[in-house]
C-alpha cells in the first residue's frame, strides 16, 4: 500500500496534491464563481446568523482551527474563539443559543473532541463537524458537516488531513464572507481562484525534496528549534514544530514571530536553528527584524519564503522556497516543506516515522 514510499507519512506528504483537489471538488461551482458545502446547506442559514463560532480540536486538528480563526475573522468578520478540546469540556464555558460550535477531527474519535461537543450540543449549540473519516463518532454526533475527502491518513504525524482541513476551513470561511455580504464576486472568485491553483503549487514543492533532505542533514543534530509566523502562518510555525517534535524527538517549539523577544530570544545562539515561516504579506518588514534579531545572536536560520523573495535570501542560511500566492491561503504551501523536513530529521535519527513512541493516531481516551 506504500507503493514505492519508504513510509505512509512520506507518501501522504505526496499524496497533498490530489487530495486537496479532491477536498475541493465538487465544492466549486463550474464557471468558479461560488462554493457549495451540500453538508451545510440546511444550516447555513443559522450560520450565518450566528453571533460566534467556537472550533474544537486538538493537536493538529487544532493547529488547522487556528488558521480558520484569522481567516472567518478577516473575511466573514464573524467572533471566532478556537480551543483545545481538552481545556473546553472541563472549563465551565459560556456557550449560549445563537453560538456555532465546529469541532475539526481527521479520526472522528478524538475523545475530548467528541466529549466537548456533546457538551455544547447538550448547551444548545448548533454542532457541525469536519472529519476525514466518515461515520465516525464525531460525524455521527454533529447536526451538520464537511468531509475532507483526504483518504485513510495511516501515519501517526497527520499531514495530508490537515490541508485538507484547512482547505475545508478555507471553502467554509469564503462562503461565510460571501454569504453575509462581506466580500464581492470579484474577490470570491479570486479566492476560488487562488485554491485551484494550490495543488499545482504543491506539487512544485515536493520536487523541491532533495534540497529538503539536504537541509535536514545540516540539522539533524541539533537538540532544539524554534519556529516562527506570523498571521495565517503562526499556525504553520506550530504545526511545523509539532510535526519536528513527535517524529524526530528533537524538542521544538513554535511560536508567534512577535512574543519572540519575550522569552524565546533567550534560547539563540550558534546552536539552534530557527525556522522562520513568511510571506509577502502585511508581517514582511517585521519578520525581516526577527531575523535580524535572530542573526545577531548567531542563531541559524531557516527560512519559508515566497519564490523570488530575495530579500531574505541573503539574511538566511537555508530557504524553503513555495511559490507566491495570497496570503489567505499561504498555510497551504508553507506547510509542506515543513512536513518534509520532519520527515527526513526523523529518518535520519532513525526513529520509527510512522509509529512514534508513546504516541497512537487516535486518541480516544483522556
Ligand atoms: O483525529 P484528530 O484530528 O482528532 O486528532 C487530533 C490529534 O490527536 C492529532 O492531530 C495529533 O496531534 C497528530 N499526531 C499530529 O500529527
Amino acid at each position: 500500500e506504500k507503493g514505492d514510499f519508504e513510509h505512509y507519512m512520506l507518501k501522504e506528504i505526496f499524496e497533498q496534491p490530489d487530495t486537496i483537489r479532491d477536498t475541493y471538488r465538487g465544492r466549486i461551482r463550474k464557471d468558479q464563481d461560488d462554493i457549495v458545502l451540500g453538508g451545510l446547506i440546511d444550516v447555513f442559514p443559522k450560520i450565518v446568523e450566528a453571533n460566534r463560532i467556537i472550533i474544537l480540536g486538538c493537536g493538529t486538528s487544532w493547529h488547522a482551527a487556528l488558521v480558520a480563526e484569522y481567516l472567518i475573522e478577516e473575511y466573514a468578520r464573524v467572533p471566532v474563539e478556537v480551543e483545545y478540546a481538552s481545556e473546553f469540556r472541563y472549563r465551565k464555558p459560556i456557550i449560549n443559543p445563537g453560538d456555532v460550535v465546529i469541532a475539526i477531527s481527521q479520526s472522528g474519535e478524538t475523545a475530548d473532541t467528541l466529549a466537548a461537543l456533546k457538551m455544547a450540543k447538550e448547551q444548545g449549540a448548533l454542532i457541525l463537524g469536519i472529519c476525514n473519516v466518515v461515520g465516525s463518532s464525531i460525524a455521527r454526533l454533529t447536526d451538520a458537516g464537511v468531509y475532507t475527502h483526504a483518504g485513510a491518513e495511516i501515519g501517526v504525524a497527520s499531514t495530508k488531513a490537515f490541508t485538507a482541513q484547512v482547505t475545508v476551513l478555507t471553502l467554509f470561511a469564503f462562503k461565510l464572507a460571501k454569504e453575509r455580504g462581506k466580500i464581492d464576486a470579484d474577490t470570491l472568485k479570486m479566492f476560488i481562484g487562488e485554491m485551484l491553483a494550490i495543488p499545482g503549487k504543491v506539487e512544485s514543492i515536493l520536487l523541491k525534496h532533495p534540497h529538503i533532505k539536504a537541509v535536514a542533514e545540516k540539522y539533524k543534530d541539533a537538540v532544539n528549534a524554534l519556529y516562527l509566523g506570523r498571521g495565517y502562518l503562526f499556525p504553520v510555525a506550530l504545526e511545523g514544530a509539532l510535526k519536528l517534535k513527535e517524529i524526530s524527538y528533537m524538542h521544538a517549539e513554535g511560536y508567534a514571530a512577535g512574543e519572540m523577544k519575550h522569552g524565546p530570544i533567550a534560547l539563540v545562539d550558534d546552536n539552534l536553528p530557527v525556522v522562520v515561516v513568511s510571506a509577502k504579506d502585511d508581517y514582511y518588514e517585521k519578520v525581516v527584524s526577527n531575523i535580524q534579531e535572530v542573526k545577531a545572536r548567531k542563531g541559524n536560520i531557516i527560512a519559508v519564503v515566497a519564490e523570488g523573495d530575495n530579500g531574505l535570501r541573503s539574511m538566511a542560511d537555508d530557504l524553503f522556497e513555495v511559490p507566491e500566492s495570497h496570503p489567505a491561503v499561504a498555510s497551504l504551501l508553507t506547510v509542506v516543506p515543513l512536513q518534509l523536513f520532519a520527515y527526513y530529521i526523523a529518518l535520519m535519527r532513525g526513529c520509527d516515522v510512522d509509529q512514534p513512541r508513546n504516541l497512537a493516531k487516535s486518541v480516544t481516551v483522556e
